[in-house]
């Protein structure tokens, strides 16, 4: 396994709608492995394929972050089939660093996707890992949390990203990262 680079925002490739896998290969399991790894490396608990530069409909999610057996979920082509309720929380995300936003989802879903193995599965979701769910499929779909943002608050947030990529300064304490990044 190896670890991938994260993109941050803007990086286009985030803005972009990602087309379906059409076969679960050797290539695209060892991608959600290399995925799970970059995930656990950066302390959070989902990651997407485009987040990697990677335009497939991958995600990999375990909100317990390893820590409760093993609850990795490794997804392919995941959508939501039913969804209800409402709730609120603030998110942060790998791909928008120094961000947190209060976003509306769904309080549960259920979600359908294809196993590394090629097998269907179906997901009953809610709490964190309904939320997790939904933030990565959106990812799928080229949806950041800075679209949630008013206009100003973007610009200014796209301002901030362009001067820090273009300093390009390690981060002093990359072990203070917050809570719930997706
Ligand atoms: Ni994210």
């Amino acid at each position: 396994m190896s670890t991938l680079t994260i993109r941050t925002y803007p990086d286009p490739v985030l803005k972009e709608e990602c087309p379906p896998v059409e076969a679960v290969t050797q290539d695209i399991r060892r991608l959600l492995d290399d995925m799970a790894e970059t995930m656990y490396l950066n302390s959070g608990i989902g990651l997407a394929a485009p987040q990697v530069g990677k335009k497939l409909r991958l995600i990999v999610v375990d909100v317990q972050r390893g820590k409760q057996g093993d609850t990795l979920l490794k997804l392919v082509n995941p959508r939501i089939l039913n969804k209800e309720g409402r709730t609120k929380s603030e998110e942060g995300c790998l791909s928008c660093p120094d961000l947190l936003v209060d976003v509306s989802r769904f309080e549960r879903v259920t979600v359908e996707a294809l196993l590394p193995d090629g097998r269907e599965t179906t997901i009953e979701a809610e709490g964190l890992l309904a939320i997790c769910l939904q933030h990565e499929i959106d990812h799928l779909n080229g949806v950041l949390l800075v679209d949630r943002l008013s206009s100003l608050r973007r610009s200014l947030y796209r301002k901030k990203r362009l001067r820090e990529n273009a300093a390009s300064t390690p981060k002093d304490d990359e072990s203070q990262s917050p809570p719930r990044l997706l």
